[in-house]
């Protein structure tokens, strides 16, 4: 049966109002690329759990934009992480960054709300894990937040293309998803290129994501096949100094040639 989400809450609205409206505008991926559009964000799941609210702050005070909060599930993946209570707590604790949620469980549907209810900007999923691929991205907006599609590495865009007005985030995942640390899966770097052409081709407003084995030493040929918003989590918080990680990667990011699109907030 269709669950309505509830009335999203003040924290929600507020939110929602912080990113901007979740209509997406068409026929901006021709505005101006600029390298200080992307965004970097930090997978907690390399962070410190002991420490979180700490490992948030620090993270962004070292010039990190928004924070990759990583849903496991122990059945759509094997891990079990986090839900919407340290969503929340993260909240109380003061962050006030956008927080990317990462849905990588199944059923999808039951859970929009609840993230949405304890402060999720962005919420994404993965087609495989839902039933109705349309009606979950319908739920993440009415329920005021940003609204995004994530493709495993062998995943094809097919679906895509059907759903591009209701999609604010493509998120290609250049690993299996699952576990932090792994090695960047070359092939990501041809689909994102493809999907960079499908949402330019489009002119909706969507940002191109990336996940998995990012840090300095690939970030600028990602960027420059396409990608605009970078999560990175073992190459961020295994090193001990995020500020010098980060401004690495912003160095990398400024050379590139032919900067990716990102958010118009
Ligand atoms: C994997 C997660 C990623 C992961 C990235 O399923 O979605 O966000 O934390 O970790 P790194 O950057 O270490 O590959
Ligand atoms: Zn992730």
């Amino acid at each position: 049966m269709l669950r309505l989400v509830t009335i999203a809450s003040a924290t929600a609205a507020a939110t929602a109002m912080r990113v901007g409206s979740a209509a997406t505008a068409p026929a901006r991926a021709s505005a101006a690329r600029m390298a200080s559009n992307y965004i970097i964000a930090p997978s907690i799941l390399s962070a410190d759990f002991a420490n979180l609210g700490k490992e948030v702050d620090d993270v962004l005070a070292a010039g990190a934009d928004t924070v990759h909060f990583d849903v496991m599930d122990n059945h759509y993946v094997p891990n079990l992480t986090i839900g919407p209570m340290v969503c929340k707590a993260l909240r109380n604790h003061g962050v006030e960054a956008p927080i990317d949620v990462h849905l990588m469980v199944s059923p999808v549907d039951r859970i929009i709300g609840e993230f949405a209810d304890a402060g999720a900007s962005y919420i994404t999923f993965h087609p495989e894990a839902t039933g109705h691929i349309d009606r979950s991205l319908q739920l993440i907006r009415a329920a005021g937040c940003k609204s995004g599609l994530v493709f495993n590495p062998a995943t094809s865009l097919d679906c895509l293309k059907y759903v591009m007005d209701k999609v604010d985030i493509v998120l290609l995942m250049s690993v299996n998803p699952g576990f932090g640390g792994q090695k960047f899966i070359p092939a990501t770097l041809d689909k994102l290129r493809e999907a960079r052409k499908l949402i330019d081709e489009s002119g909706y407003d969507i940002s191109l994501e990336i996940d998995g084995g990012v840090g300095p030493a690939n970030i600028a040929e990602v960027a420059e096949a396409g990608a605009d918003m970078f999560v990175a989590g073992s190459a961020i918080f295994n090193t001990p100094d995020y500020k010098e990680t980060i401004d690495k990667m912003r160095a990398e990011l400024a050379k590139v040639p032919v900067p990716g699109k990102a958010f118009t907030f």
